[in-house]
């Protein structure tokens, strides 16, 4: 099989990190083998979540370090380590939110207090194109959450106000790209 070409984080401020991600219309070989190489960027730098947008891919694709979040909401361990999303839709959220701080690969050295909606429950179809129904809350639905606002060209930091907003931009500005 080809491989797929080499993936690379982006890094914020990065224009492709605010465009809006397009739907996978044939969810192909391709789609999984990226999935799986984002799963190795993620892992390779300690996140626990990734979206397609922050590889440079303006795919609705988001990967899920599932295990990782399970042990750290101490909950069930789910029978695979990975979880794929393809094209997610968001049929409700709580309404009661919680705060937790937050980080993003793609905004490397910031760490801010975000609220979201403490539960969401969301349909999206996995790499072998099969429809899940998925209800989450703790970390797993925060991961999702900040995940999916990646496809929407949102980041963390659009949440955080426009003073904290502007430090975390001109620390990211002064950092060294990463190779
Ligand atoms: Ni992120």
């Amino acid at each position: 099989m080809e491989n797929t070409k080499k993936l690379t984080l982006v890094i914020e401020p990065d224009p492709i990190l605010h465009q809006i991600a397009t739907k996978v219309e044939n969810i192909t070989d391709e789609i999984d083998e990226t999935l799986n190489e984002m799963a190795k960027i993620m892992e390779q730098f300690d996140g626990i979540g990734l979206a397609g947008p922050q590889v440079g891919v303006q795919k609705q694709i988001i990967i899920i370090d599932a295990e990782t979040i399970a042990r750290e909401d101490k909950v069930e361990l789910p029978k695979e380590r990975y979880l794929k999303i393809i094209n997610p839709e968001i049929i409700s959220v709580s309404k009661e939110t919680c705060l937790k701080e937050e980080g993003c690969l793609s905004l490397p050295t910031i760490y801010y207090t975000v609220e979201r909606p403490e539960k969401i429950y969301i349909k999206y179809l996995n790499e072998k194109g099969k429809e899940i129904k998925l209800d989450a809350d703790g970390l797993l639905a925060r991961c999702i959450e900040h995940e999916i606002d990646h496809l929407k060209g949102k980041v963390f930091i659009d949440y955080v106000g426009p003073l904290k907003r502007k430090l975390a931009l001109s620390k990211l500005k002064k950092m060294k790209p990463r190779k």
